[in-house]
């Protein structure tokens, strides 16, 4: 294909990372090719200006700040070569509205991606804080930006904040999620929470299933338990069993 082995050439030309704004240095070690491909169609399909800097960089995923229309946004980059398919799988199978998908190694991850779209969608339509999704395109997950002009938003771990409201604010939003969007977050910590205009914002939900997964109501009570694991050490009364209850209230077996 012409097509594709120009792109292989703008690739490797080193333009491309120039009209990114993006080291060499940085892009080798963070991209296969397949990614730097992914970037690249990214890139001219939304017609995003530029890429910044990296807000963070883990194991599993990079993000990078960039901007699109004038305007910050943020996009992941899950890594090709480092997620692994053992820690993934439990929150694809099960979870009906992915399970039944073919799945090779590559699309595995571009799944993966596409899942965390679909599940801000759904937050973002139940108006429950969490970052706007704004496209997905195969390991790439673009979405509005949370933070200042000069840091991204802070963790909940790394913040002092009104604790007893933040702590309520994010029982609503787990319940909202729950009883509203109908799924779990699945990795609920201090770590994918961040504080962005003095309100807890849910990150981080690739993972999140649909409340029909089979292990679903041990990943609420997982998530439940870290945040009040968390609550507690900052002075917030919190029990398990009551904020569980208030997420998922018991069904009532009244008689008819
Ligand atoms: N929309 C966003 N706006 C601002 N910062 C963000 C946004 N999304 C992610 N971040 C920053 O990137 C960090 C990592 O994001 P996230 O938790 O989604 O990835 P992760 O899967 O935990 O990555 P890894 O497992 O590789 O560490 C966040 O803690 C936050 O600092
Ligand atoms: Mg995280």
């Amino acid at each position: 294909m012409e097509d594709l082995s120009a792109l292989e050439k703008l690739l490797k030309s080193g333009e491309f990372l120039q009209s990114l704004q993006m080291e060499r240095k940085t892009a080798d070690l963070v991209f296969d090719s397949r990614t730097l491909k992914a970037i690249y169609e990214l890139v001219s399909r939304y017609r995003v200006d530029y890429i910044d800097y990296p807000i963070s960089s883990g194991k599993e995923s990079i993000v990078f700040k960039a901007y699109l229309d004038g305007k910050a946004v943020a996009i992941k980059i899950y890594k090709m070569s480092t997620l692994r398919f053992s820690n993934i799988w439990k929150y694809i199978d099960g979870d009906y509205r992915f399970s039944k998908e073919h799945l090779t190694r590559s699309s595995l991850v571009y799944l993966w991606a596409r899942k965390e779209f679909t599940n801000l969608s759904e937050c973002r339509r139940y108006r429950i804080n969490a970052p706007r999704p704004i496209a997905f395109h195969k390991n790439l997950l673009m979405m509005s930006y949370l933070g200042t002009s000069t840091r991204g938003a802070p963790m909940l771990k790394d913040t002092e904040v009104d604790f007893q409201k933040t702590f309520d604010q994010i029982m609503d939003s787990v319940k909202d999620l729950y009883g509203k969007a109908k799924l779990v977050h699945a990795d609920l910590s201090e770590y994918n929470v961040l504080i962005y205009r003095a309100k807890p914002y849910l990150l981080d939900m690739a993972q999140s299933v649909s409340r029909e997964h089979p292990a679903a109501d041990y990943f609420l009570e997982r998530d439940i338990k870290n945040i009040c694991v968390f609550f507690r050490k900052k002075g917030v009364d919190c029990s398990m069993e009551d904020s569980l209850k208030y997420v998922k209230p018991p069904i009532k077996s009244g008689k008819a």
